[in-house]
């Protein structure tokens, strides 16, 4: 008989016949006559009942939580079951009996992430892979959609995009390298042949501080484009988040009612978002007892109380230019503010940052040099700026903060199935 996914049995499309499911068991519940069993596979969960007198009760009798079994028998409609349907079973063959699962219902959130590679069959887990598969696929739809060209940039690198404090370095046969921050400079270069183009990629920061928005491993979105500015930046991002929302509410209906999201919530997000500049957030701020001085970056509280304010996500820009990178060019009416904007949301603060890129040649070299790099180190880089120039911009934004947003995670950690901390690096 061929297998059937549980997903489509739930659909209602093979009620009252005779089916073969394959999967793992989930839960199991005895009584003296009647064996319950939930199956899962990677769509569904599917109560079975085995009885006594069945060929398959010897074999239900000693299958265990997690052992991986074939079952054939009867789809019932049955509003006592937990998702409407069950299968009466007549025929169960365990293929990978297993031993005591260590998981149980009382397990500690840590604990949880120390056995990840056996907690990714949670449900949980199972519905939030789905919708970051989801919003993976909506991401790479968008930039389809605007003609963008997907490029796949190097992760081993020779010097910093973000600065010093976070790069990890690394043995390179008999040179020192290091792990890439973000593949911006290299995106930048790719604009010169194809103007319009994104990466989806990790991206590594050696970050010191625990928090529940930093990994030392993250997935990292960024577009960076030609002829363009920080406003066409912050259009695309608000137009990139917001189909990603939309799509999600659409798509992944089941799995958000079952993480107890609020779909419709997330299929209001459309353009446009609000926009304040920081010196209007300081002011902002004040109002609230924050005691920020005007020059000083915003911290995750900061962030998170301005986007309170909200019911979408805001964008801070115009940033003091000794708070943001090297290469972001600056308003020529008032060179102190660099053209860059941060996307904040509900809970997290920052989701992205972007803006426009320092495009003139000794601007660049200068800047460097006030951030106490050597322009050297960043010929090819400036290179970029002496054959052809163009004004341009890009913005990045993380995949696990995004989601962690879009669906409530108490920490970046959950939307990633095995994440990299500080502390944390296996499984
Ligand atoms: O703000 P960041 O550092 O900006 C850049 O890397 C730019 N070069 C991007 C660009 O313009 N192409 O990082 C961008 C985003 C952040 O807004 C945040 O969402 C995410 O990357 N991010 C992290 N996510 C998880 N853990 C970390 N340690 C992160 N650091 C940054
Ligand atoms: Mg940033």
């Amino acid at each position: 008989m061929p297998i059937v996914r549980i997903g489509n049995i739930l659909e209602g499309k093979h009620t009252d016949k005779q089916v073969t499911v394959r999967g793992w068991v989930y839960r199991k519940r005895e009584s003296k006559d009647m064996t319950f069993i939930l199956m899962r596979d990677a769509t569904g969960v599917i109560q079975c009942t085995i009885k006594k007198d069945t060929a398959a009760w010897k074999d239900a009798e000693r299958v265990t939580i997690e052992s991986s079994a074939t079952l054939s028998g009867l789809v019932k409609e049955d509003k006592r079951a937990p998702d409407g349907y069950e299968i009466t079973c007549n025929k169960l063959t365990i293929s990978g009996l297993a031993e005591t699962f260590p998981i149980s219902k009382d397990k500690s959130e840590d604990f949880l992430r120390d056995v990840r590679h056996l907690w990714l069959r949670s449900r949980r887990m199972n519905l939030v892979m789905r919708v970051r598969d989801e919003t993976l696929w909506s991401i790479h739809e968008l930039f389809r959609k605007k003609g963008f060209i997907e490029v796949s940039p190097p992760m081993f690198i020779s010097s910093a995009v973000e600065g010093g404090s976070t790069l990890f370095g690394l043995k390179y046969f008999d040179q020192n390298l290091y792990l890439t921050q973000s593949a911006q400079l290299y995106l930048e270069a790719l604009i010169y042949s194809l103007e319009k183009v994104y990466c989806v990629a990790p991206s590594f920061r050696a970050e010191k501080s625990r928090t529940i928005r930093h990994l030392t491993e993250y997935w990292h979105v960024e577009p960076e484009q030609a002829f363009a500015d920080i406003d066409d930046m912050m259009r695309l991002e608000e137009d990139l988040v917001s189909y990603v929302c939309q799509k999600v509410a659409k798509k992944c209906r089941k799995e958000l009612d079952e993480l107890k999201v609020n779909a419709d919530k997330l299929a209001s997000i459309k353009p446009p978002f609000p926009r304040v500049t920081y010196t209007e957030t300081l002011d902002k701020l004040h109002k609230k007892d924050f005691k920020l001085r005007w020059g000083e970056d915003l911290g995750f509280n900061e962030e998170r109380a301005l986007a309170e304010e909200y019911d979408k996500p805001v964008f801070v820009y115009a940033y003091p230019k000794q708070i943001k990178a090297f290469y972001c060019k600056t308003y020529r009416d008032n060179p102190d503010l660099a053209m860059s904007a941060d996307l904040l949301v509900h809970g997290i603060g920052e989701i992205t940052t972007g803006g426009s890129r320092v495009d003139d040649k000794d601007e660049l070299i200068q800047r460097m040099k006030e951030f106490g790099l050597r322009p050297e180190d960043y010929d090819w880089y400036v290179d970029l700026r002496k054959y052809g120039t163009v004004p341009h911009a890009g913005f990045g934004l993380g995949v696990e903060r995004l989601l962690a947003w879009m669906l409530n995670l108490e920490n970046v950690m959950d939307a990633i199935p095995f994440p990299r901390t500080i502390r944390r690096f296996y499984p």
